[in-house]
């Protein structure tokens, strides 16, 4: 393994700086590539691009035209069975990657930073071709993702046992080790993001890993493989293996030689990774799952500043957000007035091609989503709740849905209770403050909530009586690196960010010594 001499980690050091200060806005964004050039479809394993062992591949679409972008390589249960291999070959005692000073997997974590931004102008432009997202918002996707990996490249060299003065003539002490090969599923909402979300404390850690690219969204997982070799870890430490969930997903999850699986996405598949995990070799399991995540607007709020932000909380990334402020609740004073604000703008929202800056909703991520998101809107208007704007499809191509906002929804209409994922306002009116805490309570999902408003006390009440794992005040979907976010309830369990996800990707030995009194 070659060690990273002084002149590197200068140069990467400089370039990190330029990489963390670097933010976007529509003004001084760089233009994107149209039509990026896609360079990876195929299995990595162990440094190497693989075709599958089946031959097979599957079609990547692009959801703003409905056209095929490409044929990726169809990964399934032997390709993960390699891949695994390679993780633990990796792992074994001698191996670089055993034998690398903390330090240097942190400087390699930088590194691949450092490429990332590097390439940020292609990735964000490969994100949009494969997923619809705005290209603005992809930009700020792998800037997160920047700043995912400098963050964890941090804690390499940092986390600590103890030493505990037990009874006895002993000298007792933990050790942090990582918990070996890890199984990572993600989903196709934010793939980039997801992906550095748990590349990062995964590495720092010193763990392996074979990541599971969500089968609409696979393009950007690979080039950021390319990145991982060209930053120089050793081979089998990063594997990815694209393919479907039921084939290569439940592999992974199912796997006798993974020792941990964390998992992003629905709520469905998070109970069968967990019972694929019970029934095989009882892997460490985390999951972040679904949302039903209310927003709360009290009357002393600014009620434009509450009517954007709720409206940002609900249509950003098209309603494709685990935390997406997906029930609007509104005091009854304001009641009226919010809702015809929040029906403004939707009405003003610029829906359209990904790749135009002034665009600020693209397609929903494929036909299946699409037609989800469709049927959702049909049932809330069959259940009596008032439909505003939108409702319909927009356009004639591509799976694009009109900016939708519905009113006097109540508590047990369906589109109140499940995730619909789309861009679908549901609003429901409240009496008192308690009510709502309560209401907001009465869900399956506890990801993460908000309140809007100037009373501290207030704020505070919801702050504390919300049962879910984040709560925002006078903001939304605020997600920071160095803050945990996960969920309550059915939303999963376990956190990711911050210095919490490194318990995720760790486990804890207790050495004793005997020592001569
Ligand atoms: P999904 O849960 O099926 O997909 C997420 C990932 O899990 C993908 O990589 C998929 O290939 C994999 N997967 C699927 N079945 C699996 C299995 N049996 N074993 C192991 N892995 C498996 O989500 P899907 O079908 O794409 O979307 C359905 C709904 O899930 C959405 O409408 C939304 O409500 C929710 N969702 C929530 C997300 C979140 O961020 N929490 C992200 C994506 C979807
Ligand atoms: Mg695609």
């Amino acid at each position: 393994m070659q060690r990273l001499g002084f002149a590197s980690v200068y140069r990467l050091t400089r370039s990190c700086i330029v990489a963390s200060s670097c933010s976007t806005t529509a003004a001084t964004h760089p233009t994107p590539i149209l039509q990026p050039e896609v360079q990876h479809t195929k299995i990595f394993i162990n440094n190497d691009w693989h075709d599958a062992v089946s031959g097979k591949g599957f079609p990547t679409t692009n959801p703003t035209t409905g056209q095929v972008i490409g044929q990726v390589a169809e990964g399934a249960r032997a390709d993960v069975d390699i891949a695994v291999r390679a993780a633990r070959e990796a792992l074994s005692r001698g191996s670089p990657w055993c034998q690398m000073n903390a330090s240097e997997r942190g400087m390699l974590l930088r590194h691949l930073a450092d490429l990332l931004y590097r390439d940020r102008v292609y990735l964000a432009s490969l994100e949009t071709l494969d997923n619809g997202k705005p290209y603005i918002d992809a930009l700020h996707d792998v800037d997160f993702a920047i700043q995912l990996y400098q963050y964890f490249s941090g804690w390499s060299d940092k986390v600590c046992g103890q030493t505990i003065p037990v009874d006895g003539d002993f000298m007792c002490y933990t050790k942090i080790e990582p918990v070996g090969v890890c199984g990572l599923i993600i989903p196709w909402n934010f793939p980039i993001v997801m992906q550095a979300l748990k590349l990062a404390p995964a590495l720092t850690m010193g763990n392996t890993v074979v990541l599971k690219p969500a089968e609409q969204t696979p393009l950007t997982a690979l080039y950021v493989a390319s990145l991982v070799q060209e930053a120089g870890f050793p081979p089998g430490v990063v594997n990815v293996v694209p393919g479907f969930g039921v084939t290569a997903g439940a592999a992974v999850a199912e796997h006798m030689d993974v020792d941990k699986v964390s998992f992003t996405g629905s709520t469905e598949v998070g109970r069968l990774v967990q019972q694929a995990a019970g029934r095989s070799n009882l892997k460490r399991v985390t999951l972040e799952l679904g949302g039903k995540s209310p927003c709360i607007v009290l009357p002393d709020a600014d009620l434009d500043f509450s009517a954007q932000l709720a409206h940002d909380a609900l249509f950003f990334n098209m309603g494709q957000v685990c935390s997406a402020g997906s029930r609007t609740f509104v005091q009854e004073p304001v009641y009226n007035e919010f809702v015809e604000r929040s029906v403004e703008l939707a009405n003003k929202r610029k829906v359209g091609d990904p790749f135009n800056l002034a665009t600020q909703q693209g397609p929903q991520v494929d036909l299946d989503q699409f037609n989800k998101v469709m049927a959702n809107i049909k049932l809330g208007s069959k259940q009596g709740a008032k439909l505003l704007c939108g409702g319909k499809r927009f356009g004639e191509i591509g799976y694009f849905i009109q900016p939708t906002v519905f009113a006097d929804v109540t508590d047990d209409m369906t589109i109140a209770r499940d995730e619909i994922f789309g861009p679908v306002q549901s609003i429901i009116p409240f009496k008192t403050l308690d009510d709502v805490i309560k209401r907001a309570n009465d869900s399956r999902y506890g990801l993460a909530g908000a309140v809007f408003t100037n009373d501290l006390n207030k704020a505070l009440q919801v702050a504390h009586g919300l049962r879910v794992g984040t709560v925002w005040v006078n903001c939304f979907n605020q997600h920071k690196v160095a803050a945990p976010f996960g969920g309550y309830k059915e939303s999963g369990f376990g956190r990711d960010l911050g210095e919490c996800a490194l318990q995720a990707y760790t486990e804890v030995k207790t050495i004793t010594i005997k020592v001569s009194p």
